[in-house]
């Protein structure tokens, strides 16, 4: 096994060894731009760890690793023209620097690149891998349709929200950690057990980037603070203020999640002030702790050693501690 640093190393190597620029440019720029941003690479990372705590070489994940990479900056594109979002990765999001047609072709480019990496692989691995991508990337489409679907809707549940981030984000988590199970050839059992721990990483990691959307610290987050108070969007800081605020506040919240305004500053700092006044940000970060530990608890099933374990446990630790 390797360190965390030394598989972000692979995978930026390997990234930075892919053939660059073709024409035309209008096209390929910007997918340059938008890898070249860096990004915190956890897809990948694990992706190569999940091959290497099966018995494989991180190497033969390597074309795995980018694909899933690749996929989720297109999805990031595209969910930046969605969310009309100035900033990614502290500079400024690629439909702002070029134009939204621009960044709906060059994600729809990336998405293809991301499928050719499979074509390194010999049939029967490249078709258990391109399974379970398509499965995947549908699913992403699906969770980022009921998202945006939310922002209008004022009755969103608390399943319901659950649903759409296991779809948009957790899913990409998962399929990441069984791509490397896939690459390993390890037993079917070992692909589902390490589908499950990804999938609930994956849930904390979007209930925690939810929370920093509106709590993080605007020098270092790179996103714009408060995006998703702007959009609307129906979170679980959202939702449980709904459910534990007055009468009062709930109405207040209500009433400022039924418009869309010029003037957002006031705006944010009064949701902000009754998703901490609710309870509702505790809440969230009592969450994301209990679906980081449902993770570990699918360790427990699984049969590799405890150090490898233990290095799964300290990547989702750390995870849950992060503020990027
Ligand atoms: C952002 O993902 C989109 C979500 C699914 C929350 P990351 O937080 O992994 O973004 P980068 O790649 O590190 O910039
Ligand atoms: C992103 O959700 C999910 C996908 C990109 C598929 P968000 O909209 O919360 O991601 P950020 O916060 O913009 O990174
Ligand atoms: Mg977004
Ligand atoms: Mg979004
Ligand atoms: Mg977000």
């Amino acid at each position: 096994m390797h360190s965390i640093q030394q598989y972000q190393d692979f995978v930026l190597d390997f990234l930075n060894a892919q053939p660059k620029l073709r024409e035309p440019k209008n096209l390929y720029e910007p997918i340059q731009y938008i890898l070249g941003l860096g990004g915190k690479k956890i897809r990948p990372v694990l992706t190569l760890m999940s091959a290497e705590i099966f018995d494989a070489d991180y190497s033969k994940a390597l074309p795995a690793a980018l694909a899933v990479e690749v996929f989720h900056n297109f999805s990031l594109v595209h969910d930046d023209i969605m969310d009309d979002a100035p900033l990614r990765r502290g500079n400024v999001t690629v439909h702002e620097k070029w134009n939204i047609n621009t960044g709906i072709l060059s994600g729809d480019a990336m998405l293809i690149l991301a499928y050719q990496y499979f074509e390194q692989y010999e049939p029967a691995i490249f078709r258990e891998l391109a399974k379970l991508f398509s499965k995947t990337a549908l699913e992403v489409c699906e969770g980022q349709q009921w998202d945006v679907d939310f922002e209008t809707r004022s009755d969103v549940t608390i399943p319901e929200y659950l649903k759409m981030i296991e779809y948009k984000t957790a899913v990409l988590v998962a399929a990441a950690m069984k791509m490397g199970a896939i690459v390993a050839e390890t037993s079917v059992e070992n692909g589902e057990l390490i589908y499950d721990f990804g999938l609930n990483l994956g849930l904390a990691f979007q209930l925690q980037d939810d929370y920093l959307d509106a709590f993080g610290n605007p020098a270092t987050f790179g996103k714009q603070i408060g995006g998703d108070i702007i959009e609307n969007k129906k979170t679980y800081l959202y939702l449980k203020a709904i459910e534990f605020a007055s009468a009062e506040e709930k109405a207040k919240l209500l009433q400022l999640f039924s418009v869309s305004l010029e003037e957002n500053k006031t705006k944010i700092e009064a949701v902000k002030s009754i998703f901490n006044t609710s309870g509702a940000s505790n809440a969230t970060q009592q969450a994301i702790q209990d679906y980081t530990l449902k993770a570990f608890a699918t360790l427990d099933k699984m049969n590799i050693s405890p150090d490898k374990k233990a290095i799964l446990k300290s990547f989702g630790e750390n995870l849950m501690n992060r503020n990027v």
